[in-house]
């Protein structure tokens, strides 16, 4: 390996500071070109050449930096003990090219919800035109008028959890596949899923002693749904639950772990053993499940358009690729697997205007693209209004505070440290409480002990987002809540006798004892669209007139009628494995017997 090469790449990696080694308004393709010419990185030295071997995922280019500087494992070894690897939080191994793109400013992905102050190499080089712009429709008609230019069974839209279960479940049903991703990173919302998935009736469940059924499965999800779900879309998740679990293990996922999330009777929130967040560890198994079975992945690839023959019947999608342009591809089964609309201002303003001015935990990739392109060919949407507040974001901030960090103990006060409602209520409930605070936040309160088990506490804490102390009332005291400490006497003594008088909280895991104690301003934030396209229980996507749009499939978030009006943390991960695979199962097996 080039010594100088792999020294910068490491430090790039590892997100450290360093002067770029070049002079100002240099790029990284001048500097590598000036070692070996454009083939250095490029499949061939002409522009005719370098053009044919350019994916939208820039698949050779990426192989090249991997091949030189050694791959993120490799990199991130010569660093152990660094904090700052945006990677290990919830990147994971993604593309290079994501950051470092080599002929123009390079992009700090991780300020897109971040505010890290760190320099990249050839930061000074000329920004590039933002790729993400109108829809072409002059594009989009030429491409669709010269026909298809490839041809497969099923198409998916969207590589967050339920693109790639999907994407996976049809590959094992003997389809050809191709996974379409708009960002340059796969993963979507699920790669920020910090709190878990529930199921019911698991060996998990069955070896720690937890009498959970499908049964109460069903009841919690409607009772927190306010019985506005659709029952049969429920007892589908809650049936399939278990199974999922056992697919994504198959896969290698580990899901050892149990913790409670708001609305459950039983414990059944499944997590990676060691405190992992889920979101990250199972989207690093499926990226990996999905090379192994030779998945076509790929990236830089938004769909604009459904394409429909004159029968109605899909067609397949055009897709404009960010390097290669509009092209349409032809499949007889598209699944919609894009996400919800929670980082689409517009569309929250318009199905949500109360909310249009909240902060967002979502992912950039979450705008609602699947829904506009299930509209546009008439496709039935159901509860679409209904926008999910998590109570508790950090404040002013994008960062998820996982409501399974109440759920192993926190407690959540106000600004004068009084507990004003059971920490494990449901989320619509929980934030309309603190939105009824005279000033619209709140704190959690936790020790040590919870730190132990929730290691992403301590990435809250690398982000500078908690008050610390060594006593509560030194807490108490920077933080100016003067009553925290009576609060944490009484709640301690709610713990000691295994049930909470005042506010009647389900679960009181642990007690506050252990210094150093914790806290962290929270406040109300976008947090999921309940609301999308409809479904029925084979994922199949129904029409206005609820009839199924015959090849057309959805799952996860794009989709409507399984939340109701309010989700319970821990539905969404489920629902994207669970539909996710029927519809990839469902698509194949359309596409298939079409032949
Ligand atoms: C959380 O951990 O609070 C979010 C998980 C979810 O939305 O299911």
């Amino acid at each position: 390996m080039n010594l100088k090469l792999a020294t910068l790449s490491a430090a790039v990696v590892l997100g450290l500071s360093l002067t770029a080694p070049a002079v100002a308004s240099q790029t990284l393709a001048q500097f590598h070109g000036e070692m070996g010419g454009c083939e250095t990185c490029h499949a061939g030295e002409k522009l005719k050449d370098i053009k044919a071997g350019l994916t939208d995922s820039q698949t050779h280019e990426n192989k090249m930096c991997v091949e030189c500087h050694g791959g993120y494992e490799e990199l991130k070894s010569t660093k152990p003990n660094t904090h700052i690897d945006p990677h290990s939080s919830h990147l994971g191994d993604i593309n290079c090219t994501a950051c470092h793109a080599a002929h123009d400013k390079p992009e700090m992905t991780c300020n897109r919800c971040h505010n890290f102050d760190f320099e990249m190499p050839f930061a000074d080089a000329k920004q590039k035109k933002a790729w993400n712009g109108d829809w072409n429709q002059e594009k989009i008609q030429a491409a669709i008028a010269k026909g298809p230019q490839e041809t497969v069974d099923v198409i998916v839209v969207g590589g967050g959890s339920a693109g790639l279960n999907a994407a996976m479940a049809a590959k094992m049903k003997g389809a050809s596949v191709v996974l379409l991703e708009k960002n340059d990173y796969t993963g979507g919302n699920s790669m920020l899923a910090a709190g878990g998935y529930n199921a019911s009736e698991t060996r998990q469940q069955k070896e720690k002693g937890v009498p959970d059924t499908k049964e109460l499965f069903v009841a919690d999800a409607m009772k927190g749904g306010r019985n506005q779900n659709d029952i049969e879309l429920v007892k589908v998740l809650a049936e399939h639950s278990a199974e999922g679990i056992e697919w994504l293990e198959s896969l290698g996922a580990n899901m050892e772990d149990l913790k409670f999330s708001g609305g459950q009777t039983e414990m059944r929130t499944h997590r990676p053993a060691g405190g992992y967040s889920v979101g990250p560890h199972i989207i690093d198994t499926l990226r990996k499940a999905a090379i192994k079975h030779d998945v076509d992945v790929r990236v830089n690839s938004r769909v604009e358009k459904i394409v429909l023959n004159d029968d109605q019947s899909i067609a397949g999608v055009v897709v404009h690729g960010r390097h290669t342009g509009y092209k349409m591809i032809a499949a007889d089964a598209v699944i919609l697997a894009t996400g919800g609309y929670g980082m689409n201002k517009e569309m929250v303003a318009y199905y949500r205007p109360t909310m249009a001015d909240m902060t967002s935990s979502n992912n950039i990739t979450a705008t609602g693209d699947g829904i506009l392109l299930a509209k546009e060919i008439g496709a039935s949407m159901t509860d679409i209004d209904w926008v999910q507040a998590h109570p508790t974001i950090g404040k002013d901030s994008r960062i998820l505070i996982s409501e399974t960090v109440r759920g192993v103990g926190a407690i959540m006060v106000n600004i004068h440290g009084e507990r004003f409602i059971s920490e494990m209520t449901t989320r619509d409930r929980a934030s309309d409480a603190v939105l009824k605070q005279p000033e619209q936040y709140a704190w959690l309160v936790f020790d040590q002990q919870l730190v132990e088990k929730k290691k992403m506490v301590e990435g809250f804490d690398h982000l500078g987002m908690l008050s610390k102390a060594n006593t509560v009332a030194e807490l108490a005291e920077i933080t100016g809540m003067k009553n925290l400490a009576a609060t944490v006497t009484e709640y301690n003594q709610f713990y000691k006798d295994g049930k909470d008088p005042k506010f009647g909280r389900s679960a009181l895991p642990a007690d506050i004892v252990k210094a150093p104690f914790y806290a962290v301003k929270v406040a109300p934030g976008i947090h999921h669209t309940m609301g999308g396209v409809a479904i029925d229980t084979d994922a199949n996507v129904l029409n206005l007139q609820s009839w199924k749009m015959e090849g057309l499939y959805a799952a996860g978030e794009v989709t409507g009628g399984i939340h109701g009006y309010n989700r319970l943390g821990g539905n969404a991960v489920a629902d994207t494995v669970v539909f996710g695979k029927i519809a990839g199962e469902n698509a194949a097996k359309f596409a298939l017997e079409k032949k």
